[in-house]
């Protein structure tokens, strides 16, 4: 943690729920949080900023240009915050900030934090069930901005549905959950640069065929989610996948094995960690077609695809490995687990093999993962535990192998 307390900001807008942000206010005072306030124009209209001012001890903002000492007010509490939460969030702010409209110092604030982002909607049923506040929070999930969803019951206005801000205890325990998540990690790869290759690669016959494999991606992007959590700065070169990009983190997006190759490189170079759980396709096309091949025409092409090797990542990068930096790799083995990531081990200069055993629906697309870690002088087996936990203990080892 940087801060002896960690500060959350609340947002307030203009909504008849505002009056029980003093209660988020006031329970997360007594989880040890500081809080600040910022509130919109029209949020005013139902809660005084005096309130929050009595509550919180802190000023509380409203303009942009409220603060004649500090003029770039939007920016300092951007970045003094470690979770922005907004409660209520009406429809319109939760527009605004799906479209980057910043027109305000509620909104300017959300655009320019780089912490997260939680809103917790509050609105009429028909304006939070309409299409259009639907697909904004939609595009802002995706975003990785998080949700505390709006309770159904009776409503302000007389209605019965879907929109009613989630009550104050259940807020504040979200809020709290979401800071021991991100601050209750360790924080020990801050300085360090650590790229992972993750997924399969594509590599094309024609213009709609392709070779590939059964991987998720789910293994590399846990590795890069821990790192980045940790503090590294993380480039993750991946292969095509249907994962969400970790917040955060700088993701290579590639194809085939050679793409892969060159933006692997290019990241290793400035890496201290090295980590490869992709699933590269060992063979290649050699001559695919920037056409598609037709049954009749090309039945002599589709019938024998010549196959060339490609480009062992780990291998080729493992033995362009410097004093220091650390390269760890995978294996996945259906037999002789620990004996065939010993070969690899050494094959590819690799300091250590995260050995798995696949096979009968085991490993690819699972959360779940049982692993041995081989490395020159031991081999570490681990209990199955999921793919986020074996990424931190994956980190772990790779600093004991630093130092
Ligand atoms: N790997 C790689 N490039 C390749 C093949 C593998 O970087 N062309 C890496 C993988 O990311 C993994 C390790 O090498 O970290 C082992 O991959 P695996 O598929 O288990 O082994 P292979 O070397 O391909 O050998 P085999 O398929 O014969 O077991």
């Amino acid at each position: 943690m940087t801060r002896e307390k960690p500060c959350v900001l609340i947002g307030v807008t203009g909504c008849i729920a505002a009056y029980k942000t003093c209660e988020i206010v006031r329970g997360l005072q007594k989880a040890g949080v500081r809080v600040k306030v910022v509130m919109t124009e029209h949020a005013t209209e139902f809660v005084g900023p005096t309130t929050f001012r009595a509550l919180t001890h802190e000023p509380v903002a409203v303009g942009l240009f409220d603060d004649p000492s500090d003029p770039i007010h939007h920016i300092s509490l951007a970045q003094e915050c470690d979770v922005f939460l907004i409660a209520p969030c009406t429809a319109n702010v939760a527009a605004k900030i799906a479209h980057g409209i910043a027109d305000d110092l509620l909104t300017t604030t959300a655009l320019a934090t780089k912490s997260p982002l939680v809103l917790a909607p509050a609105m009429n049923v028909g304006m939070y069930e309409a299409a259009a506040t639907q697909e904004n929070f939609e595009t802002l999930r995706r975003r990785g901005v998080r949700f505390i969803d709006a309770a159904s019951g009776y409503q302000a206005c007389g209605d019965v549905g879907r929109g009613r801000m989630e009550e104050p205890e259940a807020i504040v325990s979200q809020i709290l959950t979401l800071l021991d998540d991100l601050f209750g990690v360790k924080r020990d790869l801050v300085g360090e640069r650590v790229m992972v290759t993750a997924g399969p690669t594509v590599e094309p016959i024609d213009a709609v065929r392709y070779i590939s494999n059964h991987s998720s991606g789910k293994m590399g992007y846990a590795i890069a989610e821990a790192a980045c959590a940790r503090g590294a700065e993380v480039t993750l070169v991946s292969g095509p996948v249907s994962l969400a990009a970790p917040e955060g983190v700088t993701v290579v997006p590639v194809k085939t094995a050679c793409d892969m190759l060159e933006a692997a490189r290019s990241a290793f170079a400035e890496s201290s960690i090295a980590i490869f759980s992709a699933a590269v396709a060992d063979l290649r096309p050699a001559n695919p077609s920037d056409r598609k091949l037709k049954k009749g025409s090309d039945d002599a092409s589709l019938a024998s695809i010549l196959l060339v090797e490609n480009p062992d990542i780990l291998k080729t990068l493992g033995w362009e490995k410097k004093p220091g930096q650390v390269v760890i790799g995978f294996a996945a083995e259906t037999n002789d687990v620990i004996e065939n990531a010993r070969v690899k081990l050494e094959k590819k200069n690799a300091d250590m093999i995260v050995a798995n055993w696949v096979g009968e629906g085991r490993a690819f697309g699972q959360d779940d993962n049982q692993a041995s870690f081989v490395l020159h002088e031991e081999v570490i087996d681990l209990p199955s535990m999921s793919k986020r936990d074996l990424a931190d203990r994956i980190l772990d080892q790779a600093l004991l192998i630093a130092r």
